[in-house]
């Protein structure tokens, strides 16, 4: 796995493209994730990027993301941002947490899952690119209720135990 620094770099230096090559796989993944899903607010988006998620959802959104460059583009979108990185995340009272195809990134997800247990969210709802597996980790920190495959991720929507 790629160390945070390079992921960082890597998200810095494609920022500019990511919505030509990425743009409609990442709203296919939304459609598939969320249809049939209520969202309560506040809603929090981590591994933002560019806020293609705040277009789709097309409401106020909390977006975070290790790269500035993501966040430059996702704060013209209109999503509030925050730089920060998932293993050590600064929110509280969350209601629902989003994640699209950005745990798989985490050099120790133990540690980041972990933090997102501390937020204590009603809703869990994350993708990540389906060669990985993050069912255990998961399943050690909250109630997973369903698994979806959304396009080339895995989608698992949990709550809190
Ligand atoms: C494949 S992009 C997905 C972006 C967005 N969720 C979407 O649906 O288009 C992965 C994002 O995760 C971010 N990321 C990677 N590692 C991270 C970390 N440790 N903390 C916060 N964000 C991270 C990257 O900067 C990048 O913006």
């Amino acid at each position: 796995m790629a160390s945070k620094q390079k992921v960082q770099r890597n998200y810095d230096l494609s920022a500019e493209v990511y919505d030509s090559r990425y743009s409609d796989i990442q709203k296919e993944k939304y459609n598939l994730a969320l249809q049939d899903l209520e969202l309560q607010k506040p809603l929090l988006d981590l591994g933002c990027g560019t806020g293609l998620l705040k277009d789709f959802l097309g409401v106020d959104l909390i977006g975070c993301d290790i790269s500035r460059n993501m966040l430059k583009k996702a704060k013209e979108r209109g999503e509030i941002v925050v730089q920060a990185d998932l293993e050590n995340l600064p929110f509280k009272n969350i209601s629902t947490i989003l994640s699209f195809t950005a745990l798989q990134n985490v050099p120790d997800i133990k540690k980041a899952i972990a933090e997102l247990r501390k937020l204590n969210p009603k809703k869990l709802i994350i993708t990540y690119l389906d060669k990985f597996d993050l069912v255990k980790e998961v399943e050690n920190q909250f109630d997973i209720q369903e698994i979806r495959k959304v396009g080339e991720d895995v989608c698992l929507v949990s709550s809190h135990k």
